[in-house]
């Protein structure tokens, strides 16, 4: 795959000289000059998902020049690329064929040469087989109990996914009441284990190396915990299970072969709630539902490798984004879900953007001359409403917004829910259009004159620019399916944005310094450790921590 400096294509060069055309245009002139724009910028997927990209800084010049951003950096031979399970994952040589954790057509998917669909499907039909055991009460604990709380350990990618996803699909969870241990903070560990009873709980060590240290040091203190309450080590069996790539390091530490629920090096680990890393899913709201997320993330597949670009839901967010960063300045993005569920989405959103093209190095080696992944943050709505929409609405950045709201809620209240999805079109039309100084001066004209006088000194506080851009996303309902449709639609939007900017969106060695720096430092939190040459500041506050750390005082 030819990797392909996009500053250095005609498209680049022709978008510098359209955003300077229309850098002055407001959205309100984009609107008032076409009744159509609605139905021209937005598009639909399976009935079950609408995309408004209408209140976007663009014309069709734009898109089509964003377009042909698309097709001069060759973006449908990375596509195949993906699909044909070659090793775009370069700097650690490995494939990124997540997309076969959920081909439920079985369609012929192949790594190095080798078919991977036995191996996928086999995985699948054992987490079945587990979740029906644990959750019809057949699977018991050491003292013959039902499992009634599952533990899931891990963290990043192996947590993310399956926290969001249990959070989005509440309504479709059973009796199993799940937990998540992911920070090594002694604090996360502690306040879970308070509320369970060794025997009747099961632990999933979720780690596709199963060498991430928060993840080993807490599955380490959750075996000890059980432990306190056991006679015999033999009685863990039943109690640990691992979701992992690494059948060594999970026999090492006691879990048998048949307990392993595995995973392969090439998905990538924020791109693995498809795969086992998901069975915390899968006991939570049943294996059929769990399948049911699996296909809604292959339509979205389906969609994205065969739709023409200019109506593809992945690529248009993808450029949008682009057009954004590196044309508009825009710093970051912000994911805005209008349903409580969705409270989680923007921290998974978070890892798979920002850990995938949170890059400066193209895939030559070389510093790159633009922008690549944007920062990604947000709040449910209507909370953020509350807290930093003030700075949508009158700060001084520029931050795209994606408005992401679902037409048929799972509870009964509908006064609640037609509150809740006009302000999240409020929002974008108060975003989009804003509101001028002639407008208040013309809606205060009734008023009595003292309130005239008084409004007239704030008028220039109370004008709202407008002109900032937003997609909404709304979803029929927010079922496993659709769930799984816009999570695939953000992997893919991303995979495309990444491919487009010439990076390699599947290696993270960002993370690797600071997880090697701590391993030398926490030694030397010890007093007895004598510290290597470190810089003043972190000698000063190691100093300051033994100081005050009365608890490691009294050791
Ligand atoms: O954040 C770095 C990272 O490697 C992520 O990519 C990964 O999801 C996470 O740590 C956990 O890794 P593992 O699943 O191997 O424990």
């Amino acid at each position: 795959m030819k990797a392909i400096n996009p500053t250095q294509t005609a498209a680049w060069q022709a978008l510098q000289q359209h955003y300077q055309a229309i850098k002055r245009v407001h959205l309100r002139e984009l609107f008032a000059a076409d009744g159509q724009r609605f139905n021209r910028f937005s598009c639909r997927l399976s009935d079950q998902l609408l995309l408004d990209y209408s209140k976007n800084l663009i014309t069709e010049e734009t898109l089509a020049t964003l377009l042909q951003l698309a097709e001069e950096t060759q973006l449908t031979v990375a596509i195949q690329a993906l699909l044909k399970g070659e090793k775009i994952n370069r700097t650690e040589d490995r494939a990124a064929l997540h997309l076969a954790l959920r081909n439920r057509d079985n369609l012929p998917m192949l790594v190095g040469g080798q078919a991977v669909m036995p191996q996928v499907n086999a995985v699948l039909a054992k987490m079945e087989r587990f979740c029906n055991q644990v959750i019809e009460g057949d699977w018991r604990g050491y003292s013959g109990l039902a499992i009634t709380d599952v533990v899931t350990i891990g963290i990043g990618g192996s947590h993310l996914g399956a926290w969001m996803v249990l959070q989005a699909l509440a309504p479709y969870r059973n009796h199993l009441k799940c937990h998540f241990i992911a920070n090594v903070d002694g604090g996360e560990v502690s306040e879970i284990l308070k509320s369970l009873n060794p025997a009747t709980t099961l632990v999933l060590i979720s780690s596709k190396s199963f060498t991430t240290s928060e993840t080993m040091t807490n599955a380490l203190t959750v075996r000890r915990w059980f432990l306190t309450s056991l006679r015999d080590p033999a009685q863990l069996r039943p109690h640990f299970v691992a979701l992992s790539a690494n059948a060594a390091a999970v026999a090492a530490f006691g879990i048998d072969r048949e307990q392993l629920f595995e995973i392969w090096d090439w998905v990538g680990g924020r791109f693995s709630l498809w795969s086992a890393i998901g069975l915390p899913i899968a006991l939570s709201i049943g294996f059929k539902a769990f399948e049911q997320l699996l296909s809604g993330a292959q339509s979205m597949d389906r969609h994205f490798v065969t739709a023409p670009f200019r109506e593809n839901l992945p690529v248009i967010l993808a450029l949008l984004s682009i057009w954004y960063g590196n044309f508009w300045g825009a710093e970051t993005e912000a994911v805005l879900p209008y349903d409580y569920r969705l409270q989680g989405l923007s921290a998974y959103l978070q890892q798979a953007n920002m850990e995938s093209n949170g890059k400066s190095v193209d895939r030559q080696g070389l510093p790159v001359n633009y922008q690549t992944a944007p920062i990604i943050w947000g709040e449910t709505g209507t909370n953020g409403q509350h807290a930093f929409y003030q700075l949508l609405h009158q700060g001084t950045h520029l931050i795209p917004c994606d408005f992401i709201a679902i037409a048929e809620p799972h509870h009964p209240l509908v006064n609640h829910h037609e509150q809740l999805l006009a302000n999240c079109f409020a929002q974008t039309q108060a975003l989009a259009f804003g509101k001028t100084a002639e407008e208040i001066t013309i809606a205060l004209a009734a008023a009595p004159e003292e309130i005239q006088i008084t409004e007239r000194d704030r008028l220039p506080f109370k004008v709202f620019r407008g002109n900032n851009p937003s997609n909404t996303l709304l979803l029929r309902q927010l079922t496993p399916n659709n769930l799984g449709l816009l999570i695939s639609l953000y992997e893919h939007k991303i995979f495309a944005q990444g491919a487009i900017l010439n990076l390699f969106s599947f290696d993270q060695w960002g993370v690797e310094l600071g997880k090697q720096l701590a391993q030398c430092l926490q030694p030397l939190l010890r007093k007895q450790a004598v510290s290597a040459s470190i810089d003043s500041s972190t000698q000063g506050l190691i100093n300051y921590f033994q100081t005050w750390n009365v608890q490691h005082g009294s050791r």
